[in-house]
């Protein structure tokens, strides 16, 4: 029996990742995904943008008719779909997800869950009553390295861990690209620590099996800010300098799909996708750390940085018996992996020292994948009951409360954030959605 997928929000993620990968499409989705998924409808507010991706679509064949609608409600009546794949801004996650819940349909949110712990509750308790189920795309699990330092952390190999430290660094275009739209806006995104860092926190969770009960965050929106350059424009399509600035997004690649997606249906709601990344109108930060304390006592760090020369992101698990180093270069796509161990050895004279000892593991060249190295497709592969190599297996897709616990995450920094760094609770939670951090006159604000 073939599930029926009612996608919601048919932008930069609705398109490439759920629409050509339940499609199958090469480097996107297997071709077995078609005898699994049926797509019953291409749903958003703005029904020009779901013109530009069925135009899209077409360019292969597809082997039934797409039904677009722009309201939920007639989509969820008429669908008459199994799931709903929600890939709409953060912010808009718990109305969309209710609705569908309410009509009867289990959801698969793209990460972030929701915004707030408040609006996690709102979801998970609207879904246990209703008695549908809730997974989130955690994409990020699916990557091999990542399910790896999984096993060997449940089989022990590093002992207890006892602390943790990760981060992100993103490249300048990459980094920049939240500063373009709708997640610069601390009321749509709740800021990179939900809406990106929510990625590693559920990770770092994950791995653990564990949930953080207090946080402490500092921030700073350090390159993204006012900048007086004459001749830049208020966007990059209309821009002097787009040739030349590395923050530049082009609207016209990939056969022009973003122009048709996103400048072509902008009558209809308004949404510029490529707004100059230098303004003050951001109300979130680009540089971020964040300290956690989790339920089993472990401590750890976290940053994220939206701007660097160059990309990567890093784990390391320190445990009683020895420590995991793992991470991936942004720019070559190259993962690395090692568990690192103190070994006895005997000197010329019979002397035993402690000595590190580090085993690398490491993985095929799969080529290039699209979609995060791969793990878009491992992550549907997943959903739709396949079983194959390290990351592709549905005990791996995150479960409403897994996702949960990455919102609380974040929202606890958050709350620190707007407090200079006080140490947040769990119990501080789950009432409001986290007040927006100081901007860039942020230390006379908190510095009495
Ligand atoms: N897992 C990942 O790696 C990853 C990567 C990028 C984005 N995301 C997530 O995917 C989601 C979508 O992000 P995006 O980059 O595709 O954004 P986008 O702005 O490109 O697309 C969002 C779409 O939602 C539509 N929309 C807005 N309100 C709506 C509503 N009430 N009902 C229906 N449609 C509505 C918009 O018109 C737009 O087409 C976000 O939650 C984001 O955090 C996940």
């Amino acid at each position: 029996m073939k599930i029926n997928f009612l996608l919601v929000g048919m932008g930069g993620r609705g398109l490439p990742t759920f629409a050509k990968g339940l499609l199958g499409w090469p480097d996107k989705g297997w071709p077995e995904f078609v005898d699994k998924a049926r797509i019953v409808g291409l749903m958003d507010t703005n029904i020009e943008r779901c013109k530009a991706c069925y135009a899209e679509l077409k360019k292969r064949p597809i082997p039934y008719d797409l039904p677009m609608f722009s309201d939920l409600d007639e989509a969820i009546v008429k669908s008459k779909a199994d799931w709903a794949v929600i890939c709409v801004p953060d912010r808009v996650h718990t109305e969309v997800c209710l609705k569908c819940i309410e009509g009867g349909l289990n959801i698969w949110v793209e990460k972030p869950l929701a915004t707030s712990v408040e609006e996690c509750d709102l979801i998970l308790s609207k879904a246990k009553e209703k008695n549908v189920e809730v997974r989130v795309a955690h994409n990020y699990r699916h990557y091999r390295w990542i399910v790896k330092i999984e096993q060997l952390l449940k089989e022990g190999a590093i002992g207890k861990v006892l602390s943790f430290r990760a981060g992100e660094i993103l490249g300048d275009a990459h980094g920049g690209d939240y500063f373009h739209r709708w997640h610069s806006d601390f009321s749509v995104s709740a800021g990179m620590l939900n809406h990106k860092a929510c990625h590693h926190f559920d990770l770092i969770f994950w791995l653990l099996k564990d949930t953080p009960v207090c946080a402490q965050a500092m921030g700073s929106r350090a390159l993204y800010r006012e900048k007086k350059m004459p001749a830049h424009g208020e966007r990059c399509s209309s821009c002097q300098l787009k040739k030349t600035c590395p923050h530049a997004i082009d609207m016209d690649v990939w056969d022009g799909i973003y122009r048709k997606m996103y400048i072509d249906a902008e009558h209809v709601d308004g949404y510029i996708r490529d707004k100059c990344v230098f303004s003050d109108r951001h109300s979130i930060y680009d540089n971020y750390t964040v300290n956690f304390t989790m339920q089993s006592g472990v401590i750890g760090n976290y940053i994220l940085t939206n701007f660097g020369p160059r990309e990567y992101v890093f784990f390391e698990f320190v445990g009683t018996e020895g420590s995991i180093e793992a991470g991936q270069d942004g720019l070559t796509h190259k993962e690395y992996l090692r568990v690192i161990k103190m070994k006895k050895s005997a000197d010329k004279d019979g002397i035993l020292h402690d000595k590190a000892e580090a085993e690398e593991i490491s993985f095929e060249d799969e080529g290039g994948m699209h979609g995060h190295g791969g793990a878009d497709m491992r992550m549907l592969a997943s959903f739709l009951g396949f079983k194959e190599g390290v990351a592709v297996d549905p005990a791996i897709l995150a479960s409403g409360e897994e996702a949960k616990s990455a919102i609380l995450g974040a929202d606890m920094a958050n709350r620190s954030l707007a407090e200079g760094g006080r140490v947040v609770w769990k119990e501080e939670t789950g009432k409001d959605f986290p007040p927006t951090p100081p901007q860039p006159s942020w230390c006379s604000k908190i510095r009495k």
